[in-house]
């Protein structure tokens, strides 16, 4: 007996309820068990897919992340409204003095993506120029403190200082320059993680131990943004920030442009045509983009799902996206679904866990619009269509396994139920996300 293929109906309803059960007033947690508080990235995903069910509800959400937003800038990854027991490492690890607590990293900048999603979503024309008013100056003062406080040379290169702050957290790009490091701590028993979810999907205790180094560092400088920039023992320029940013500049830079923000339109412009430059930097003997290590010089030894995103900060020819569809084409050769994440072809490959092979949505979307927005149509449609077909088969999960779907990491997990409302179940979603 077969089961019979969830509607697109019966799955617009189970997205919305994720999101209404993940909703904690104004804002939404990723996941109720594995990630109780507010994720910066995550929000602005979502705050897309609210945009699609409750535009007021959009506004709020990048409204509330924007509570967190430090004095020079910094958006963190972490906004801790509330306090929950079962995630480590919470406000106290973390031993920053904002309020509400944050972390003292970011992660990748989407909100600037996600406002003009909203803002032309919204039917009600006074109320969205409103809220995008106040916004603005907020999304600027991040943006600039990538580019100023992340890139203290003006090279064109923004630098992460964290791994969590790509959002790719495990990924094996960041292999060699964590290895550089010699844990100080030893976390394992503090993880919460591994009770929710299996320890094959999560990343490794030694991971944890090398990550949690870098925050003791950056405790011992009082999280000072520029002390911290300079001297942490990581810093890495990753291919997927430098491309989102570079996404949400253009971004900000049309909505600046259209609310009469001459000086800011004018900074971005600035940000953008030297930050576009940068990505030369970031090119392999092969053509393809990696992430660079910033101490060592040298790019990451593999490609990953990041490679993919330059297309989507509107960098690159047809050229690059005829090649990266070539890659595309050698990945599926051992897979079934795209985009894992790591090379499978790699030593470092594992399908399973977390950043190192499974497949994720958010991801997958901004690398169709890169293909769309290229003139690969084709490419974006195909990966749209097993996007598609891994939520239908196997849920609103956190990732999926590239050769089988199986579902993974955690479940009823908001940005998933997010990119199904606002792109997959679209007649379109093999197109751009914006202009
Ligand atoms: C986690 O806890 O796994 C997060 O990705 C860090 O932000």
């Amino acid at each position: 007996m077969t089961t019979p293929s969830p509607t697109s109906a019966s799955l617009d309803a189970l997205a919305r309820d994720i999101l209404a059960r993940n909703d904690r007033g104004g804002y939404t947690v990723p996941n109720e068990k594995v990630y109780p508080f507010q994720w910066n990235w995550d929000s602005a995903f979502v705050a897309m897919g609210f945009a699609v069910l409750d535009i007021e509800r959009a506004w709020q959400e990048l409204e509330t992340l924007f509570l967190g937003q430090w004095d020079d800038g910094m958006v963190p990854s972490i906004v801790f409204h509330k306090p929950a027991a079962n995630y480590y490492p919470g406000p106290s690890a973390w031993g920053t003095t904002h309020e509400p607590p944050t972390t003292g990293i970011s992660q990748p900048p989407v909100a600037a993506t996600a406002a003009r999603v909203v803002f032309e979503a919204d039917p009600d024309r006074a109320r969205a120029e409103a809220r995008l008013r106040a916004l603005l100056p907020k999304l600027v003062a991040s943006h600039r403190w990538w580019h100023e406080i992340r890139d203290p040379d003006g090279t064109g290169l923004v630098a992460i200082v964290h791994p969590w702050e790509t959002g790719r957290d495990n990924s094996p790009e960041w292999d060699a320059p964590l290895a550089a490091i010699t844990p100080t701590v030893d976390v394992a028993a503090l993880r919460k993680d591994k009770t929710h979810v299996n320890a094959s999907e999560r990343p490794t205790d030694a991971f944890y131990n090398r990550v949690m180094t870098l925050v003791e560092e950056a405790k011992a400088l009082h999280w000072d943004g520029k002390a911290v920039a300079r001297s942490l023992s990581l810093r890495v320029c990753d291919v997927g920030v430098q491309s989102i940013l570079v996404r949400a500049d253009h971004d900000l830079h049309h909505l600046a442009t259209l609310l009469g923000f001459a000086d800011e339109a004018a900074a971005l412009a600035g940000w953008i045509e030297r930050s576009t430059k940068g990505f030369d930097r970031l090119r392999g003997d092969d053509g393809i983009w990696r992430s660079l290590d910033l101490r060592s010089g040298k790019l990451a030894a593999s490609v990953s799902s990041g490679s993919f995103l330059p297309l989507y900060a509107r960098v690159g020819t047809r050229e690059d996206a005829d090649h990266l569809a070539a890659l595309l084409d050698r990945w599926g050769s051992v897979t079934s679904y795209a985009v894992p994440s790591s090379d499978p072809f790699a030593e470092t490959y594992d399908p399973h866990r977390y950043w190192r092979g499974p497949v994720w949505l958010v991801v997958n979307r901004m690398i169709v619009d890169g293909f769309a927005t290229a003139g690969r149509l084709d490419v974006a449609d195909r990966i749209a269509a097993q996007s598609r077909e891994l939520v239908g088969r196997h849920g609103f999960c956190e990732y999926f396994d590239p050769r089988t779907g199986d579902a993974l990491g955690g479940r009823d997990f908001s940005w998933t139920a997010a990119m199904w409302l606002a792109w997959l179940a679209r007649p379109d979603a093999g197109h751009a996300v914006t202009g």
